[in-house]
């Protein structure tokens, strides 16, 4: 099967076997085929935040569950319900145009609910694991239906324990708490900006914030359909104190924010002066408006990225001293 379509990278790769999975019980079914067969197994939601490196000699399921429902509460808070393969960016837009805060600023983020969680979604200041209630997840290990509360999870920036035991969990839903009164997050600029607003939510609605997100993602971020990406390729590293004062000292226009533990880099911004920001090859570049952002021009394999993405990487640490960590997972064998 072709899985060219199926990655918003548009990468060349095939899988030996692929199944579209609508219901739990297809996917046991789908499972105990490939233990039957002795298979490695893939999962893939919107196919947004993965590399194929190279065919897949197993069996890919992609994870097709389908529903959403807002359970209310009480008069002010409801609790959203998405199946796992559901459009992530369809269900802000539902929950937004229903009245209901806590993800507007996650609009316009590919791929889909059950993916979410994994590598913890999060865009201008709000990440999911702000309104993530629990994550009911089939458990391959004790092979049942168990049902993880925020807690359990570990969310960290970019990070879950999904990521820490990979493949363990196949997640089936995801809620999310909501509420119509929550304050917004308009700390961005680029937010205040396109609101025209500052601090004050003076009367915005969930659907028009969502809006601005949509409008200042468009101005920066390729939009996949047209120009193959995977969103942010390098995760921004968080670099310790004495290190980041050193370089402060030989770049002083270094973009950094303070969290725990030290200082978080502008990935985007190390990667720019560099000097790598819309920078090609025949196959394959670097976003020309935000240098975290590899693209495919068309021709491009996985290869060709992940030796784009390795030269980068190289250059970010002869410059700066910092590594840079792949945020997309690898999947499939380097030809
Ligand atoms: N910058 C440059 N040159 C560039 C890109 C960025 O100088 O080519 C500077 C910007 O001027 C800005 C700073 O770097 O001062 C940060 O840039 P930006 O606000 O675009 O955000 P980011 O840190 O690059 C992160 C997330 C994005 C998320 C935005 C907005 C990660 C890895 N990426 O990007 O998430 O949309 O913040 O909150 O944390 C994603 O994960 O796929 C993703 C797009």
């Amino acid at each position: 099967a072709d899985l060219t379509a199926l990655n918003t990278l548009a990468v060349p790769a095939r899988a030996r076997y692929l199944a579209d999975v609508r219901s739990v019980d297809e996917l046991q079914q789908a499972l105990d085929w490939a233990a039957e067969h002795q298979l490695p197994l893939q999962l893939l939601g919107g196919g947004s935040n993965l590399v194929f490196a190279g065919d897949f000699p197993g069996l890919v399921i992609h994870i097709a569950l389908r529903g959403r429902r807002l359970e209310p509460l009480d008069d002010n808070s409801a609790e959203l319900v998405l199946q796992a393969g559901e459009n992530w960016h369809e269900a802000v837009l539902f929950a937004a145009r229903a009245g209901y805060r806590g993800i507007e600023n996650l609009a316009l983020i590919p791929g889909t609910a059950g993916a979410a969680p994994v590598q913890n979604i999060g865009a201008y200041g709000v990440e999911l694991c702000d309104t993530l209630v629990s994550v009911t997840a089939l458990d391959r290990r004790q092979g049942r239906v168990v049902v993880l509360d925020a807690d359990d999870c570990c969310f960290g920036y970019r990070d879950s324990l999904f990521k820490h035991q990979p493949g363990r969990y196949i997640i089936l839903e995801i809620r999310l708490r909501l509420s119509r009164c929550a304050p917004f997050k308009l700390g961005y600029g680029d937010l205040q900006q396109t609101l025209g607003v500052t601090g004050d939510d003076g009367g915005l609605t969930p659907l028009q914030v969502a809006q601005a997100v949509m409008s200042v993602r468009q101005q920066k971020l390729p939009d996949p359909s047209n120009l193959p990406n995977a969103g942010s390729f390098f995760k921004n590293p968080v670099v310790p104190l004495e290190q980041y004062r050193q370089l402060r000292e030989r770049f002083s226009e270094l973009v950094s924010y303070p969290v725990e533990g030290g200082v978080k880099l502008a990935a985007g911004w190390l990667i720019d002066q560099a000097g790598w920001k819309g920078f090609r090859n025949e196959k394959v570049g670097v976003h020309d408006r935000q240098a975290l952002v590899l693209v495919n021009h068309g021709s491009g394999s996985g290869a060709d990225i992940l030796a784009l993405a390795e030269q980068v990487q190289a250059s970010v640490l002869e410059k700066f001293g910092v590594a840079l960590e792949m945020e997309p997972g690898i999947v499939g064998a380097r030809a």
